[in-house]
């Protein structure tokens, strides 16, 4: 599959950083007995992939504003221009030696996102997505499923723990959803979590107070493979709110009047 430039500059980040991460990954098991344990391991990790990500990008881009999850904002000479970066998405997974976790790159230009690439290093898989071009999983071009009731539907979410979120919202919207679907699941990587919908591995996903770091990628992959995201009003403020509700058009639709059964009122 013939790829945009600019696609593969995101590609080639992502793989570089993802060799360091496996390395790593490899280390974690053995650090998992130490007394100290891999906590700090796994941070230097972290923030390894992000210097090798933002050195590739800048080298190619330069220029370009970037917004990554361990530098902030470092702002550039082209503000029109923005990279957002998670180098480890999934780091508690990484941390516990348990294989799901993702690098997220986007791109966005006046502040529309333009291309994606999520790569999980553990399964290669190279998820990607470039504005008006489609959604792709390695070669393969992917889309949503099909599938329309909530009934068959597999769907993952976010869920809280400690110091994290709203525990007692959390706990409504699962039980207005648990008794209308065929399983939930939740994986721990807010960015495979979109990949997974995109690819209709599973039918929609709905987490709140995310990062745009977590999801900027993911959205634009989602919605080139025919996907709905919105917040949990309909509207688009997915990366200032934080909240996401996503699937294909049926789904969304019963999944987000669902979970606003959940909502007390205010
Ligand atoms: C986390 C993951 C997780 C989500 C958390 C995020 P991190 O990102 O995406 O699925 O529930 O809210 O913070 O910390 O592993 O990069
Ligand atoms: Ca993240
Ligand atoms: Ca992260």
């Amino acid at each position: 599959m013939p790829r945009s430039a600019l696609l593969n500059v995101m590609v080639k980040a992502a793989r570089k950083a993802a060799r360091g991460l496996s390395r790593d990954f490899g280390e974690v098991e053995n650090l998992q007995v130490s007394i100290k344990g891999p906590a700090d391991f796994v941070s230097a990790a972290d923030q390894k992939a992000e210097e090798v990500i933002v050195q590739e990008l800048q080298r190619a881009r330069p220029g370009y504003t970037i917004l990554a999850e361990e530098s902030g904002e470092i702002s550039g000479t082209d503000k029109t221009h923005r990279w957002i970066i998670d180098p480890l998405d999934g780091t508690t997974n990484f941390l516990h030696g348990f294989p799901l976790f993702a690098i997220s790159i986007a791109l966005e230009r006046d502040g529309q996102l333009e291309a994606g690439v999520i790569y999980n290093p553990v399964t290669d898989e190279l998820y990607t997505a470039a504005r008006g071009s489609g959604a792709y999983l390695n070669d393969r071009r992917i889309r949503v499923a099909g599938r329309s009731r909530l009934d068959d539907a597999v769907i993952t979410c976010g869920i809280p723990h400690r110091e994290r979120g709203d525990h007692a919202q959390a706990i409504r919207e699962l039980s207005v959803v648990m008794p209308k679907v065929a399983g939930i699941r939740r994986t721990g990587s807010a960015a495979l979590d979109l990949a997974f919908v995109a690819a209709g591995r599973c039918d929609a996903f709905w987490e709140s107070g995310l990062m745009p770091w977590d999801i900027a990628a993911g959205i634009l992959i989602v919605r080139e493979a025919g996907g709905i995201v919105t917040d949990f009003e309909n509207k688009h403020t997915m990366l200032e709110t934080g909240d996401i509700l996503t699937g294909n058009e049926a789904i969304h639709n019963d999944l987000r009047k669902l979970l606003n059964k959940s909502r007390l009122p205010v």
